[in-house]
């Protein structure tokens, strides 16, 4: 596969690096021919990568005209409105981590443990889900074939990188007492409900996409979903207390079974001995945590998880990588 990562420099762009060095190293993916692309700025400059050497181009609209067959683009709404299409039309499958594309009705959305059928019908664009998303998905998409879900209640914990270099420089900065320069207050010893920009209706871009895109992703246009979503003084890893109330009756322990089996989920569930998931210990990892998995008594038929991942990894290049491994029969 001759691949591309757009946004190299970035965040997420280098979590791109890093989880497609080892994928390549484990035998999932073959890379025969490798471009990374970012702004003007970075052009000239050399990553490191499998042992090698790779220089940083200045993204443009020629970027694309050499056969590249897959682009994992990381690199803002704005780049990937612009040069997704452009990508596309040159035959490239652009796997996006913006939220340019997500809710586009031509455009598939797809994580692999939910939905990887969807990848059939896409035209050269796939969105890659909001972080906060992905994860949530991976840990209800079990009960919601097992049981049906018919409401849910997000409410998280998010980590600073989900904001990329300026998010993470602010908590850097603000721990030796300096003011914020991407957050509108300081995240150091603070905790921010605010995440994306605030819509007309109070709620956050954050928390739209997180109700618009679990329907998506989970073929479920009209499921009952609120979200609170909150930023806090954490490097990596998000957190999310997720409430949801199923269709139908459920034993305790065969619901625990069902998630500790499902694909992509590791289990941390023994309260008894203090362990539960948390973003100190997913940083680096693949998987999504589910843990303090407990009856909601509130209503007749609710639960409560708590699920962790790495937002960069799970929730954006690992779940990107993953889509590029399912294109990979077909390019
Ligand atoms: P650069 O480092 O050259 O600015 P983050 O979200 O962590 O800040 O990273 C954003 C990534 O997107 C960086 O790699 C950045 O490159 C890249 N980027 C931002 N704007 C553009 C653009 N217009 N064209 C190409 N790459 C861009």
């Amino acid at each position: 596969m001759r691949l591309a990562v757009v946004g190299a420099t970035g965040m997420v762009g280098q979590s791109f690096l890093k989880v497609l060095e080892e994928y390549v190293q484990k035998g999932k993916l073959r890379i025969d021919e490798f471009y990374l692309f970012a702004s003007a700025r970075s052009a000239g400059r050399k990553l490191p990568w499998l042992g090698g050497e790779y220089e940083v181009e200045e993204l443009t609209a020629q970027s694309f005209d050499r056969g590249i067959d897959v682009a994992l683009f990381s690199a803002g709404g704005a780049a990937s409105l612009q040069y997704a299409p452009i990508a596309a039309s040159k035959g490239c499958v652009v796997i996006d981590n913006s939220s340019a594309w997500r809710m586009d009705g031509k455009v598939p959305l797809i994580v692999p443990e939910v939905n990887p059928e969807d990848v059939q019908w896409n035209k050269g664009i796939i969105a890659n889900p909001n972080c906060s998303t992905a994860q949530a998905v991976v840990a209800l998409w079990p009960l919601h074939k097992r049981y049906g879900i018919k409401r849910v209640v997000y409410s998280t914990y998010q980590a600073v990188s989900g904001a990329g270099m300026g998010g993470w420089n602010d908590l850097v900065e603000g721990l030796n007492g300096r003011s914020p320069r991407k957050f509108p207050h300081p995240i150091a010893g603070n905790c921010l409900p605010h995440i994306d920009v605030f819509m007309e209706d109070g709620y956050t871009k954050e928390e739209h996409k997180m109700i618009n895109e679990t329907r998506k992703i989970m073929h479920q246009p009209d499921l009952p979903i609120t979200a609170t979503a909150v930023r806090i003084p954490v490097f990596t890893g998000h957190s999310e207390s997720i409430n949801a109330e199923l269709n139908s009756p459920f034993e305790l322990e065969e619901l625990t079974q069902l998630l500790a089996n499902s694909p992509g989920i590791i289990l941390q569930n023994d309260f008894t001995n203090n362990e539960y998931p948390m973003p100190l210990y997913a940083d680096g990892r693949d998987e999504v945590f589910v843990g303090r998995i407990r009856r909601d008594y509130s209503v007749p038929d609710g639960v409560n998880l708590w699920v962790v991942a790495d937002n960069l990894r799970k929730g954006a290049a690992t779940n990107a990588v993953q889509i590029a491994c399912l294109l990979n029969t077909t390019v």
